[in-house]
């Protein structure tokens, strides 16, 4: 089969990453996570104190951008590619809730937006990819070969992200994590640049009852059929 470019587009804690991860690894392809990219993006100003109190001037995100250097490197110990701001690994400072509460409106600004759709449109550029996100299949691969739509019911996403948070050591209350969804879920459905919405072509996945196995498999056998008419 020919190497494709595989979009997941969804509500934020459906398991998306886990899934791409799953997909890329059985396929040999590599995986971004662009979620992760405005999430450096937001850790960086929060650092800088541009970010401050929730508050944050967009002309001084802009300028930030041109300081912010984003790669993605494979950790063999653990299996999975991590995120590098700057040379640092920032894999787990991004995920935690500070982070979180700033992101939607971070990456609602436009010239954030620009600078890392044209970076994953580098980083996609020779197919074999697995991209997850909220724009992938409408904005940064619109022709990509596969796209999935992601959703759960909100419950389950809010016990999974919890686990999640728990697991790493943050102490946080399943209210705050409910809260942060809905809201970015609200934020990204609702932004002018680039929002969330289920592309046309994509095949919609929802998750809440089905295991990691049975989603990888969900996927696989799309991408068979899609091997079956290429060849
Ligand atoms: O996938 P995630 O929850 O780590 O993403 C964090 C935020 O980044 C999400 O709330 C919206 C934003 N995002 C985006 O605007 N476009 C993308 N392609 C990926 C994420």
């Amino acid at each position: 089969m020919n190497p494709i470019t595989i979009a997941i587009d969804g509500y934020s804690s459906c398991g998306k990453s886990t899934l791409a991860k799953a997909l890329a690894a059985k396929l040999g392809y590599s995986y971004v996570d662009t979620g992760a990219m405005y999430r450096a993006v937001t850790l960086y100003a929060l650092r800088h104190g541009i970010v401050k109190d929730g508050a944050f001037i967009e002309e001084d995100i802009v300028k930030s951008l041109d300081h912010i250097s984003l790669s993605f490197r494979f950790n063999a110990a653990t299996g999975t590619s991590e995120t590098y701001l700057n040379g640092e690994n920032v894999e787990k400072e991004i995920r935690q809730m500070e982070v979180s509460n700033l992101v939607s409106p971070v990456s609602k600004i436009r010239e954030v937006r620009v600078r890392m759709v044209a970076l994953q449109r580098e980083m996609g550029k020779n197919k074999a990819v697995v991209m997850d996100g909220r724009d992938i299949g409408t904005n940064v691969f619109p022709d990509a070969e596969l796209k999935i739509f992601m959703t759960a019911d909100p419950d389950i996403r809010t016990q999974r992200r919890l686990d999640e948070l728990q697991s790493k050591g943050s102490v946080v209350s399943r209210d705050d994590v409910r809260r942060n969804l809905m809201e970015r879920d609200y934020e990204d459905t609702h932004r002018k640049e680039n929002p969330l919405i289920q592309a046309k072509d994509a095949v919609v996945l929802d998750n809440s009852e089905l295991s990691r196995e049975e989603q990888l498999e969900f996927v696989m056998r799309l991408v068979k059929e899609l091997a079956a008419s290429q060849s």
